[in-house]
């Protein structure tokens, strides 16, 4: 203690600014005590104010003081706002922290539709031997759909695709690809045709496992001098080994179709149970993949093809259903169902 009652108020004064000072912990009350302590009507800056009514003697040794606690403080304020700062910047560090070692979160990635993929299957296979890709309209003539292909109106064969009609006469969907025969006939005659169609087919059917009333094909044609069935026979079992595997067995079974002659229906050897019989062959160890035949000379001929000089061979199948039998896929409703559950498998 000093007997300069000024210079114990001095003491006192840098005593409670420093423990003050402690308490601080944000920007706001650092400010708040820079106002208190060195602001102008800070109690050290009254003192600093009285100096001039002390004794002479007094006045250095107090104003000497006076400097010495607003130095310490000022330090101290310094040091307390660096420290502050550093705090600030340690915590942001800590927060807003980014590991770059994490692996990324992979956005979900869309897929092709399983029809899609079998139909790329399809048409390289069939590329390979020398068939191009032929597009044909969805929206059909009655001409194109029927009568062209062999089918005159009030045939019984009509009875084998029940058709949606539109409210324009004569022009419905297509029930299926054969009507697209006639277009590439047409636009290619007399140049020999190596072609495959791809694409809907609707047809007004109930809604079962089985059926949809939306559904692919793929028609296949050639048409040429000399082409023969064993032609057919060569270039459709050359499709099913591809697609099925090498070890796959077929067989030919005559069957009825208004636009061929013969006609016929390609079974392959069920690969599920490998033609001991099962419930995917219904016991039966083949599997129906496709209807086909040697073209039918009136078709040709509406194709503009002279029946005399040409022949060729024609083929459609089922996309869906094929693609059902190489993935066991039992019920041809979840291919429109949208449910990624089922398309994320392929
Ligand atoms: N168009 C027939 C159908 O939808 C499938 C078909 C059979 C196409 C024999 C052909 C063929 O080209 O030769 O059932």
């Amino acid at each position: 203690m000093s007997e300069i009652p000024e210079i114990n108020e001095l003491d006192a004064l840098q005593t409670r600014a420093l423990e003050e000072l402690k308490m601080v912990s944000d920007e706001a009350a650092l400010q708040a005590w820079r106002v208190a302590h060195l602001g102008r009507n800070a109690p050290l800056m009254q003192v600093f104010s009285r100096l001039g009514q002390l004794p002479k003697e007094l006045r250095p040794q107090v104003g000497q003081r006076a400097n010495q606690v607003k130095q310490a403080l000022e330090a101290a304020l310094e040091e307390r706002a660096a420290a502050l700062r550093a705090e600030a910047l340690h915590r942001a560090l800590e927060s807003e922290r980014l590991d770059v070692t994490l692996p990324g979160r992979r956005p979900e990635q869309g897929r092709l539709h399983p029809t899609t993929r079998t139909l790329r299957r399809i048409v390289r296979i069939f590329a390979e031997m020398g068939f191009q890709v032929y597009r044909s309209r969805e929206v059909e003539s009655d001409a194109y759909n029927f009568e062209l292909l062999n089918m005159p109106a009030h045939h019984p064969a009509r009875d084998l695709w029940d058709t949606f009609y539109t409210t324009i006469p004569g022009v419905l969907l297509r029930t299926h690809t054969s009507p697209g025969q006639i277009h590439v006939m047409r636009e290619r005659a007399p140049e020999p045709v190596r072609v495959i169609l791809p694409g809907m087919c609707y047809r007004y059917e109930q809604i079962s496992a089985r059926s949809e009333i939306q559904f692919n094909q793929v028609e296949v044609l050639a048409v040429g001098r000399n082409i023969t069935f064993s032609d057919l026979k060569g270039t459709l079992n050359t499709f099913a080994r591809r697609l099925f595997g090498e070890q796959a067995r077929t067989r030919l079974r005559p069957s009825y179709f208004p636009f061929t002659e013969p006609s016929a229906e390609m079974d392959v050897e069920c690969f599920v149970c490998g033609g001991k019989g099962c419930t995917v062959c219904k016991g039966s160890g083949w599997l129906e993949i496709l209807g086909c035949g040697m073209v039918h000379p009136t078709v040709l001929q509406n194709g503009g093809y002279d029946p005399q000089v040409f022949s060729g061979f024609a083929a459609g199948m089922g996309l869906e259903r094929i693609t059902m039998l190489l993935h066991r896929i039992e019920d041809i409703r979840y291919f429109w169902a949208n449910d990624v559950r089922f398309l994320n498998q392929f």
